[in-house]
C-alpha cells in the first residue's frame, strides 16, 4: 500500500503519521463536514463547485471557513500526485475542546485533514443495488462525516451480494448511501429534485448540463419507489465511480439486466467532456 502525503493542520506528512486527538469533536460527536473532490491528470475537476458546497456545509453547521479558496488550492496542487485519476478527501471539523460537551466550545480551532487517493479510470462495473427506507436525519444536503446510518444501508446492499442501497423516504426515492440517482422513465431522465433530503451531487448537477447540451428530456421532481422498479434504465453517480449503471434492483435485472442505451450514450458524453477539459488546458 502506498502512503500517500497527508495535509493535517498546516502541516505535511505521510498519511500514516497523521494523528488526531481523540477529543476532537469529529471523533466524539462525528462534528463535520468533508468533500470529495476528483482530479483528472492532475486537475481537480469541477473545483469551484466543490468549495462552493464545502462553504455551504461549513455555513450549515455554523463554522467559519478555516482556509480561503486559494489556500485550498495550494494544498491539493500539493497532494496530487502524478498523472493519475485522484479523488481528495478533505475533512473540517470542529476541533478539540478540553471538555466533551455537545454545544461548541467557545472559540473553536477547526481541524483541518486531506489527502489523496488513486481512482479507478476504467468504465464502471455494473451495480446491482437494493432499495432500503432512509433512516438518515433530515439534513442530508450537508456533506456531513455524521455517516453511520449511510454505512449500515450500505453494508445490507453488501450483505445482499449488492453494491448500492436506493433510499426511499416516504414512499419517495432520495439518493444512494453515497451517490445520486437517475431513472429513465417513459424516455425521460429523472432525478430527484434537490432539497433538504439529498446531497445536491457535483456529478448529478453536470450530468444534467450534459443531458440540456446533448437534447436529452430530463425532469427533476418526485421519483417514487414504484417508478424506480419499473424504470427501463437505473443510475448512479458520484464524483469518485462518475456514472454507474444498476442493472439489478432489489434482486430483480432492470430491462433485460444490461446497462441500457442511455447509460452508455451519456458515459460517453461524460468522458467526451473530461478529454476536452484535459486538451483545454
Ligand atoms: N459521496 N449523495 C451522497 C450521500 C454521497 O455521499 C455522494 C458522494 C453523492 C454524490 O455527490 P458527488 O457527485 O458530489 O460526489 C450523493 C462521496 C463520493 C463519498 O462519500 O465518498
Amino acid at each position: 500500500m502506498s502512503d500517500p502525503i497527508a495535509y493535517l493542520n498546516g502541516t505535511y506528512l505521510p498519511l500514516s503519521e497523521a494523528r488526531i486527538s481523540v477529543l476532537d469533536r469529529g471523533f466524539l460527536f462525528g462534528d463535520g463536514v468533508y468533500e470529495v473532490i476528483p482530479a483528472y491528470g492532475g486537475t481537480p475537476f469541477r473545483l469551484g463547485q466543490h468549495l462552493q458546497r464545502l462553504e455551504n456545509s461549513l455555513q450549515a453547521i455554523r463554522m467559519e471557513p478555516p482556509l480561503d479558496r486559494n489556500q485550498w488550492r495550494i494544498i491539493l496542487q500539493r497532494l496530487l500526485h502524478g498523472n493519475g485519476d485522484q479523488a481528495v478527501y478533505l475533512q473540517i471539523t470542529r476541533g478539540t475542546a478540553p471538555k466533551r460537551d455537545h454545544a461548541f466550545p467557545a472559540s473553536p480551532q477547526a481541524t483541518v485533514v486531506a489527502w489523496a487517493t488513486p481512482i479507478a479510470n476504467t468504465p464502471p462495473q455494473p451495480a446491482r443495488a437494493i432499495t432500503h427506507p432512509d433512516i438518515r436525519w433530515q439534513w442530508c444536503h450537508i456533506k456531513a462525516i455524521t455517516l453511520l446510518a449511510n454505512v449500515l444501508m450500505r453494508q445490507q446492499a453488501v450483505d445482499e451480494g449488492c453494491q448500492e442501497a436506493i433510499l426511499v423516504r416516504d414512499d419517495m426515492v432520495t439518493e444512494g448511501a453515497a451517490s445520486n440517482v437517475f431513472a429513465l422513465i417513459e424516455g425521460t431522465l429523472v432525478t430527484p429534485a434537490k432539497g433538504p433530503h439529498l446531497l445536491p451531487g457535483i456529478t448529478r448537477d453536470l450530468i444534467l448540463e450534459l443531458a440540456t447540451a446533448n437534447d436529452i428530456p430530463y425532469e427533476e421532481r418526485n421519483l417514487s419507489a414504484a417508478e424506480l422498479a419499473s424504470a427501463s434504465e437505473i443510475w448512479l453517480s458520484s464524483s469518485t465511480r462518475e456514472l454507474v449503471p444498476v442493472v439489478e434492483l432489489d434482486h430483480q435485472p432492470v430491462s433485460d439486466g444490461e446497462p441500457g442505451p442511455l447509460w452508455q450514450r451519456m458515459y460517453d458524453i461524460f468522458q467526451h467532456y473530461k478529454r476536452s477539459l484535459a486538451t483545454a488546458r
